[in-house]
């Protein structure tokens, strides 16, 4: 491992998600300092690509949530800049990022993953909302969560228990993406898995298991502290983690991530892990669940992120 230079934290950017990123640099670059790493934190703006062409960090460690962070387009422009860069590749952040692409790849893994209709906005307003609502309800049975294609933090995820609540859930959902993944309800206990790779292979992390005080785990329960309870390892079945790390791993996998990821997913009644979706670039405020992960592993967060900083800086950046 070469002598790791400077690093460059990409967070901010312009989602609905730019607090909670900004919140997850800095904290990775107080970290990172900490240990005696050179660690700079920039907000993608207009000065971005002037500031990356003018004085090129040696390695740049992206927490952008939300689209253009998750969706490929910041590491597509990396890769013009011939920069390297924590976490995975632009196609496979695209594959991951719309939730209903990788649901598919990761049910033809043989993972468990929750009945789904995907429809665009288009689809109710040129055909008609009320028969696809009334077919999509007898095709799921109720309650269903509806969601947007892509997204984070639960923005626009809605939870409908009577048919009559799906078309505002729907008009939510579409203030953040032009198309809604309707899932059906899954009851049972949520978990988060983190996966890591530093050059050995990607590992699972012990899963954290989530339990919000008002009930959902919605942006509130998500970024307030003592809004939800977590426990890391998860309180369940030692054959149900088992289970719930290889599907994290098949994920990561399949959908050809790099680095670090997340998968979130509910163990059903039935002791299924059922797969939610994953992450490419997850949180890492103080109540984020990847680093949560980490601290149950035994592991320090400034030093791992510093040998994932590490093992992308040895790695040559693809051209074309
Ligand atoms: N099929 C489902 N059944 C039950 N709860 C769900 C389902 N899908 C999502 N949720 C709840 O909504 C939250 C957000 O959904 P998720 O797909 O993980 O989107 P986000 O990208 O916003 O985190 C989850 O953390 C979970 O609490
Ligand atoms: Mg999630």
């Amino acid at each position: 491992m070469t002598d790791l230079g400077r690093v460059l934290i990409l967070a901010g950017g312009l989602s609905p998600e730019r607090e909670v990123s900004l919140h997850s640099g800095g904290r990775l670059r107080d970290a990172l300092t900490r240990i005696g790493i050179e660690a700079d934190l920039a907000d993608v703006d207009a000065a971005t690509l002037p500031a990356l062409a003018a004085d090129p960090p040696d390695v740049v460690f992206p927490v952008l949530h939300g689209t253009s962070g998750e969706d490929g387009t910041i590491r597509e422009v990396l890769d013009l800049y011939d920069l390297p860069y924590v976490g995975a590749l632009p196609p496979a952040c695209r594959m991951a990022f719309d939730k209903a692409t990788a649901k598919a790849a990761i049910r033809a893994a043989g993972v468990a993953t929750p009945a789904a209709v995907t429809l665009p906005r288009e689809a109710f307003h040129d055909l008609g909302a009320a028969p696809l609502i009334e077919r999509i309800v007898a095709r799921l049975g109720l309650p269903v969560v509806v969601k947007p294609r892509a997204g984070g933090s639960a923005f626009g995820v809605t939870r409908v228990e009577e048919a009559g609540g799906l078309a505002e859930a729907l008009m939510s959902c579409f203030g953040y993406h032009d198309s809604a993944l309707i899932e059906q309800a899954i009851a049972g206990v949520e978990i988060a898995v983190g996966v890591l790779d530093t050059g050995e292979g990607p590992v699972a992390l012990p899963a954290v298991e989530i339990e919000p005080t008002a009930g959902a785990y919605d942006y509130a329960a998500r970024y307030t502290a003592g809004a939800t309870s977590f426990f890391t390892p998860a309180r369940l079945h030692n054959d149900v983690l088992r289970a719930a790390a290889q599907t994290a791993l098949t994920a990561h996998r399949v959908l050809g991530l790099r680095d670090l990821s997340r998968t979130d997913m509910i163990v059903d009644e039935d002791g299924v892990a059922q797969f939610l979706e994953v992450n490419v670039a997850p949180g890492m405020t103080d109540t984020s669940t990847w680093p949560m992960g980490l601290r149950a592993a035994g592991l320090d967060f400034a030093v791992v992120c510093r040998d994932l900083a590490a093992y992308a800086s040895d790695r040559p950046a693809p051209r074309g």
